[in-house]
C-alpha cells in the first residue's frame, strides 16, 4: 500500500496518544549523521540519560556481543562496538520503553508478541550470518521490530483490532486478511507509517511495511533497494520460519510458507540446512539474553 494512502491518513488520525521516542534518539541520529562527531561525544550524550547507560553496559557485556563483562564506560562501548551498534542498542531499549514489554490489553498478549519478535529477529540474524550479509545486526533489530504496527493497531486503534478480530473468526480467515477486508489496509502499513514518524532509518521503515509483500521490495527505489530488499526478504522469511518452530528449530516443512521468490532467491535448500539450525539455536538463546536486559 502506498504510504500516503487517505485510508492510511485517516486511520492514524484517530491515534491520539502516540508514545514518543526520547529527544536523546533525535540527538544520536544527528551526532552520528556528523562525521567529526567522537565518540566521547556521543558517549555524553547518552550519558544524560543513566537508566539508559546501564542498560546499554549490561547489553554489551551480555553473550549477544560476545565481550563478557570487559566493556565498564560508554565511550569504550562505542569504540569496540561501533557507533551503529550503540545506535541499535539504543534504539531498541527505547522502542521497547515507548511500548512496554508486558502490558497485555484486550484481545493481544503482549508476551507472546515478543515471543515472536525476539524469534524473528534471531532467526533473521542467523540467516543473515548464512549469506554473510553486511548488515548482521540490522537483521536483528529489523526482525525484532518487523511486527510494531500490530502492537499500534492493538493498543492504539482499539475499536479497529477488535473488528479485525471479530471478522477473523467469524470469516475464519488469517489476521492479515482480516486487516485488509476491515481496514483497507494491514499492520505492515500502520508499522512503516510509525518508523517514518519516528524517523527510523529507511531500511527498518521497509520491513516493517513490506513484510508480507516481499514482492513489493523490488519496487523500491534506489537507494532503498539493494540491502533493503534483502533485508525484507531475510525478515520475510524468518517471520514463516519462526512459526513453525520444532524442537527449538527451524523446520524445513515451514519453509513452504516463505514466498517462492524469496526461497528462491535465500536458497534455503537442505544443503547448509542443519548448519543453519544448529546457528539458529544459538542465536534463539543470544537474542533471549538480549530482550531479558531491555
Ligand atoms: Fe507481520
Ligand atoms: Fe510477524
Amino acid at each position: 500500500m502506498n504510504p500516503d494512502s487517505n485510508e492510511l491518513k485517516a486511520l492514524v488520525q484517530k491515534i491520539t496518544d502516540l508514545p514518543t521516542l526520547p529527544a536523546m534518539m533525535a540527538t544520536i541520529t544527528r551526532l552520528m549523521q556528523d562525521p567529526r562527531t567522537s565518540a566521547e561525544e556521543l558517549g555524553r550524550a547518552i550519558a544524560s540519560d543513566p537508566a539508559l547507560v546501564s542498560k546499554v553496559l549490561k547489553l554489551v557485556n551480555s553473550a549477544f556481543y560476545g565481550f563478557p563483562g570487559r566493556i565498564s564506560t560508554i565511550t569504550q562501548a562505542i569504540v569496540i562496538l561501533g557507533f551503529s551498534t550503540i545506535r541499535n542498542v539504543v534504539l531498541t531499549t527505547s522502542v521497547l520503553k515507548a511500548f512496554g514489554k508486558n502490558a497485555s490489553q484486550g484481545g493481544f498478549d503482549v508476551g507472546k508478541f515478543w515471543e515472536h519478535s525476539l524469534l524473528t529477529g534471531a532467526i533473521s540474524r542467523s540467516l543473515a550470518v548464512e549469506r554473510e550479509a553486511n548488515f548482521v545486526e540490522e537483521t536483528f533489530i529489523a526482525g525484532l521490530l518487523h511486527d510494531m504496527g500490530r502492537i499500534v493497531l492493538s493498543q492504539k486503534l482499539t475499536a479497529e483490532f477488535e473488528k479485525v478480530l471479530l471478522v477473523k473468526e467469524k470469516a475464519g480467515i488469517s489476521q492479515l486478511a482480516a486487516e485488509q477486508s476491515v481496514l483497507k489496509l494491514t499492520h505492515g502499513d500502520i508499522g512503516g507509517w510509525l518508523a517514518r514518524k519516528w524517523n527510523l532509518p529507511i531500511p527498518y521503515v521497509e520491513v516493517m511495511r513490506l513484510h508480507h509483500f516481499p514482492g513489493e521490495a523490488l519496487n523500491l527505489e534506489p537507494p532503498s533497494q539493494s540491502d533493503t530488499t534483502n533485508l525484507i526478504y531475510i525478515v520475510h522469511a524468518a517471520d514463516a520460519l519462526s512459526k513453525g518452530l520444532k524442537d527449538g528449530k527451524p523446520d524445513l516443512a515451514s519453509a513452504d510458507a516463505i514466498d517462492p521468490a524469496v526461497r528462491a532467491e535465500l536458497k534455503i535448500g537442505a544443503e547448509g540446512w542443519e548448519r543453519f539450525q544448529l546457528r539458529t539455536q544459538e542465536e534463539i538463546g543470544k537474542a533471549r539474553a538480549f530482550l531479558e536486559i531491555l
